[in-house]
């Protein structure tokens, strides 16, 4: 498994603070019981970079996405975000600190709307009208998710569904954002795409 840094846009560029990293993940090892699926990844993730992980069907890469997420507590080694070690600090916690993850398997709540599915992602906000603000920027980049507002989210297309998980993951305000094999490219309109 590789990490390479994808072209930055220029906006996100500027706003580089090249010595102090965002994420520095350090001999990370995790296993599923007794199978260990990572043997010491080390990455780095500047402010403002984007960073895509590379390798083989099974090399870890969402187990790597998971670990960082808190939905799995690593055996060994160091996720240090903005300064501290949150390895094997709860998936909750670690929202309230700025970092959102769309799964690759998404899970979006197939019986509740669109729209309901967005607002769970916000549920860290109590203010309505900033949780109305922030699905209108979600629609802004994902002019499908507005046409389909009422729609439940179980008959959504595939890649509406993955369009969802990313719109769900960005309801929280991220400082970072994973995203695990996103097919959304294509779609993502508005204000610079993502
Ligand atoms: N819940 C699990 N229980 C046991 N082993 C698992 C579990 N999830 C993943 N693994 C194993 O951990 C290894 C890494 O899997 P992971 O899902 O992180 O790979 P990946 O790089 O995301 O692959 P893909 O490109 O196919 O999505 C694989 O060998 C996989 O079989
Ligand atoms: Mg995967």
């Amino acid at each position: 498994m590789n990490a390479i840094v994808l072209p930055q846009p220029d906006d996100l560029a500027s706003n580089r603070t090249p010595t102090t990293p965002m994420l520095e993940i350090r001999n990370l090892h995790v296993s599923y019981g007794k199978t260990q699926a990572l043997h010491g990844v080390d990455l780095m993730v500047q402010q403002g970079e984007v960073i895509a992980l590379i390798g083989a069907n099974g090399a870890g890469k969402s187990t790597t996405l998971r670990t960082i997420s808190g939905l799995l507590k690593p055996t060994q080694g160091q996720i240090i975000y903005q300064g501290n070690n949150i390895a094997g600090v709860s998936a909750d916690r670690i929202v309230a600190q700025g970092i959102a993850q769309s799964p690759e398997e998404r899970h979006i709540w197939p019986t509740m709307t669109v729209y309901e599915n967005l607002t769970l992602g916000a549920y860290l906000c109590k203010k309505d009208a900033e949780v109305e603000r922030r699905v209108a920027l979600v629609y802004d980049r994902f002019s499908r998710l507005k046409e389909r507002h009422r729609q439940l989210a179980g008959t959504l297309s595939g890649g509406e569904q993955q369009m969802l998980a990313i719109g769900r993951a960005l309801m929280s305000e991220p400082s970072l954002l994973l995203l695990d094999e996103p097919v959304w490219a294509e779609s993502a309109h508005g204000r610079g795409g993502l």
